[in-house]
């Protein structure tokens, strides 16, 4: 086996964000930049070495270049075996559940999630260590480290080999086996679930869905899944996974799956449940009738109904929820009496929850949600969740949300998100609410009185780690709350989130418009952080 071993120079920025290196395409077509991060990334996971690689992205342009790149550099950088989705497909929490099955040292996921794709698009590059979830923070800050001084990569000289056929070849001394991108996590999907009742949902006639992949990764999935297996036929929308996701914005929420949302608001014909997924099959959205479920009321109903479904039967050992989510799902761990852990944003600080055994269900206000069952947030996982719920419970979409919400009190909650703001007006933004934090404390706004303001700081329970800095958060005395980040995951200037709760008991006031019932909240949000002047804005870009 001839290895080459290249000359390079760093590039600036290759720090990895919340959720690995995510950059526009064209940056990542620079000579040698996806090379550097990649041996960067070798350097670090010295584990890898003589041993198996997990391989697959989402599909999007530049996936198939980048996975025959990292071929011939993972032999060269003696990797024993790659597994690799066919077409170069996998989706996010697939590559989870492959690590897990096969106990790789690791994989490499090529995705930017939900950000659009194509040649002006964004592209990424995420690994995961041996538990199948995304890598800490101590590896992600090791690999940018070596990226500062990298001066050489290694890498074969090896044909491209065909991506689409399921067989194996060898790259040097180098195995890389092709596999089904769908058969393992299908089957891990049929231990959680129980099929042959979802599937009597559908053989009923009595139960219609829609499912849109968006034209991405999960296409293939729910094809196989929900339409083969569990007879929902012809439920699959925009199921041909596409490198640009046909022009769209892969996000699963109100504002960019339009395609669905209009089906399930179509009144009487709407089908009883809708769901989608996004770029890389992570994320949920989950819709009724004329009915949207929000993510953080979704974990709080999954976490109430988990012990009505197989996989989770035994009862659930704990929950955690990034900090931004609402307190939903609180209510329901006081209720059965099980811890409720408040994280930072992003995936990879339930890992260490999950293999502790502290918690068993997790999940984002970013549509996303999961289990034990990997160490990814899973589109699809949600959906069966819920297709089971259904079945069990007879009940639709709405009646079950609006049942909890008598139980446990609704929680209003919405997203703004101010996009493409000039990177140091939106971090004086910040600071200015980071110097005003200690002295909010006992102002009133109008009807709401702060109970306590401060910069999220995190000590993971299990490893004593502890992560600063992640989000103001103002407590008001009725149990309403303000969070301001700045994103970790986009590629152009900052993206400034504002997150706004608020907590209703009162069953006769479930009823309000959710941007109404959080009116004077968002008004004082603007007050506090001066969002409108500073940003130069009138209006949120996108709200969820
Ligand atoms: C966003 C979401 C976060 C999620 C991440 C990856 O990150 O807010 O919950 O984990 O995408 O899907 P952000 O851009 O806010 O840093
Ligand atoms: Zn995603």
């Amino acid at each position: 086996m001839k290895i080459d071993t290249i000359k390079t120079k760093p590039f600036e920025g290759q720090e990895p964000g919340t959720s690995g290196l995510r950059k526009k395409v064209t940056t990542f077509q620079q000579l040698h930049y996806l090379e550097n991060f990649v041996q960067s990334i070798f350097h670090v996971a010295n584990e890898l070495s003589d041993n198996l690689l997990i391989l697959g992205g989402d599909g999007r342009y530049y996936n198939a270049q980048a996975i025959q790149t990292i071929l011939k550099m993972a032999a060269a950088n003696g990797v024993k075996k790659v597994m690799l989705g066919q077409n170069g497909w996998l989706s996010t929490p697939a590559v989870s559940a492959l690590i897990r099955k096969y106990h790789a040292a690791g994989g490499i996921i090529l995705s930017a999630s939900h950000n659009p794709g194509g040649p002006d698009g964004d592209f990424g590059i995420k690994f995961n260590i041996s538990n199948g979830g995304p890598a800490p923070t101590s590896f992600t800050d090791a690999t940018y480290q070596f990226s500062k001084t990298i001066d050489q990569y290694r890498i074969v000289k090896a044909d491209d080999i065909p991506l689409d056929k399921q067989q194996t070849y060898f790259i040097g001394d180098m195995e890389v086996e092709i596999v089904d991108s769908v058969t393992d996590y299908a089957e891990l999907m049929a231990s959680l679930f129980d099929f042959k009742k979802i599937k009597s949902l559908f053989t009923s006639n009595k139960f219609s869905m829609c499912f849109d992949a968006m034209h991405a990764i999960t296409g293939p999935y729910a094809k196989n899944i929900l339409e083969q297996q569990l007879a929902a036929v012809g439920s699959v929308i925009n199921g041909e996974p596409s490198e640009d996701f046909a022009g769209g914005h892969p996000d699963p929420n109100l504002a960019h799956a339009k395609e669905l949302v209009a089906e399930l608001y179509k009144g009487d014909k709407a089908p009883d449940f809708g769901a989608a997924s996004d770029g890389d099959g992570d994320r949920n959205m989950i819709l009724g009738k004329n009915f949207f479920v929000n993510p953080s009321d979704s974990l709080a109903i999954m976490t109430a109904n988990a012990h009505l479904l197989p996989g989770y039967a035994t009862g659930i050992r704990g929950v955690a929820r990034s900090l931004p989510t609402s307190r939903a799902v609180d209510k329901v761990a006081q209720a059965l009496n099980i811890d409720c852990y408040e994280t930072p944003t992003g995936w990879k600080y339930f890992g260490n929850l999950l293999d502790d055994q502290r918690i068993t269900l997790c999940g984002e206000e970013s549509f996303g949600s999961g289990s034990d069952h990997i160490r990814e947030k899973d589109g699809l996982w949600a959906v069966l969740f819920w297709l089971n719920l259904l079945a069990v419970k007879q009940q639709s979409v709405e009646d079950i949300t609006r049942s909890h919400w008598q139980q446990y009190g609704r929680h209003y909650y919405t997203r703004h998100d101010y996009e493409a703001i000039e990177t140091s007006i939106a971090n004086t933004l910040i600071q200015n609410l980071r110097d005003k934090a200690a002295s909010l404390a006992g102002k009133e706004f109008s009807d709401y009185k702060v109970k306590l303001c401060d910069d999220f700081s995190y000590t993971d329970p299990v490893d004593g780690s502890i992560t600063k800095n992640q989000g103001i958060r103002i407590l008001f005395e009725d149990d309403s709350r303000i969070v301001f980040r700045l994103s970790g995951t986009g590629t152009e200037g900052a993206t400034l989130r504002v997150y706004i709760e608020r907590y209703v008991a009162d069953i006769n006031l479930h009823n309000m418009e959710t941007q109404s019932a959080l009116a004077e909240l968002i008004t004082i949000a603007d007050k506090i952080a001066e969002i409108k002047t500073r940003c130069k804005c009138n209006a949120p870009d996108v709200i969820t």
